[in-house]
């Protein structure tokens, strides 16, 4: 018989619904509890997903009944929350980043036991995995450098209302933790072990308001040659769709968000289109796909794939490009 998973969520905030949304799809998640310390966000999620509240999550690291923890909190809250509930014997997924330093990431690996997993659901995008294939399958001959672009944009409201944001002792950065971070573990996802990064950062914009980068640039040197470049900034004008170009031997792979394209001999195509509509677009549309895949592992007993060694791997390129621009872009190992 399937074994139902009884689950709660902590956070109940702006990405928590993603998640709510689809675990109350699933046939083998029993949700059974909210928690958010703002009492009327967490009852407002109960009431709309049927299910018990608490505004005080430690509640489930003492709940025998409680099989697996979402971690939807800000940045410095995901590893003593996933430390604490993995501690319990609980499966955790937690949103991105893994942490919010580095230490705080390697505690959590060193406490998870095979049962820790983290949310880069563009992974599970059909353009990333047909890129993947791409690489492995040298469909287009070798892979000569590879770059990415975020272009986004972020009011003055989007900081001073989750207060938590702009601050390091809280985000633990600006763009590139919190939304270019996807596209940075993309291009360690497709490229292989980086070895050092150069960059510098910079509060272009927003600089009355938050103390974090608001804009940075990279160059990433990977263990097999490979130069990945990256640009990315919270001062654009709109939300535009993430840009990760690969140059290969015999051809050229560009997404434009989930849409990839492809290009060989001069002639481009299009090789699959984004799914993803709506206001919050730029998010992507796999959460859905990598919460099930999560719960796929937890039922045959094994570890998920994007687990603390997978993830910690982008928060140390962020971190080493702070290093190297306070440095005026000294080259930083990783
Ligand atoms: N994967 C993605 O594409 C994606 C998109 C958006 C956000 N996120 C991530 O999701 C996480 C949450 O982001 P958000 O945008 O939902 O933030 P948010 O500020 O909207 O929500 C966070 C919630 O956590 C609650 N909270 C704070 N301290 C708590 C505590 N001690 N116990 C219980 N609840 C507590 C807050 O009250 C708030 O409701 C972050 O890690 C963020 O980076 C991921």
């Amino acid at each position: 018989m399937m074994k139902t998973f009884r689950t709660a969520v902590i956070g109940c905030g702006g990405i928590s619904q993603v998640h709510l949304g689809a675990l109350s799809k699933m046939e083998n998640v029993a949700l059974v509890s909210v928690a958010d310390v703002k009492e009327d966000r967490a009852r407002a999620k109960a009431e709309a997903f049927h299910c018990a509240y608490t505004t005080d999550w430690t509640e489930y690291v003492r709940d025998p009944d409680i099989d697996v923890i979402h971690i939807c909190t800000p940045h410095y809250l995901h590893a003593p929350m996933a430390i604490a509930l993995l501690d319990a014997g609980k499966r955790v997924l937690t949103e991105k980043p893994i942490a919010s330093e580095v230490r705080d990431a390697e505690s959590m690996i060193a406490h998870s036991d095979g049962r820790l997993g983290v949310v880069f659901q563009n992974r599970y995008n059909e353009a990333s995995q047909r890129i993947k294939r791409a690489i492995e399958e040298n469909t287009y001959g070798k892979l000569l450098s590879l770059r990415a672009a975020v272009n986004w944009h972020r009011t003055p409201e989007y900081y001073t209302e989750s207060g938590w944001r702009g601050r390091f002792a809280t985000e633990g950065g600006g763009v590139m933790i919190n939304q270019a971070i996807h596209t940075l573990d993309l291009l360690l996802y497709f490229a292989g072990k980086p070895v050092s990064v150069r960059g510098k950062v910079s509060t272009d914009l927003l600089y009355d308001i938050i103390e974090v980068e608001d804009t940075a640039h990279g160059l990433i040197l990977f263990e097999n040659g490979l130069l990945a470049n990256f640009y990315c900034t919270n001062t654009f004008g709109i939300d535009r769709p993430v840009e990760v170009e690969l140059v290969f031997e015999k051809g050229i792979l560009k997404t434009d968000a989930e849409t990839l394209y492809e290009t060989v001999e001069g002639e481009t195509r299009t090789l699959c289109r984004s799914a993803a509509k709506g206001e919050k677009a730029y998010w992507g549309t796999s959460h859905e796909v990598l919460i099930r895949d999560f719960y796929k592992a937890a039922a045959e007993g094994r570890p998920f794939w994007i687990d603390g060694e997978s993830a910690i791997p982008v928060l140390r390129l962020l971190k080493a490009t702070y290093a190297s621009s306070a440095q005026n872009g000294a080259e930083m190992p990783l």
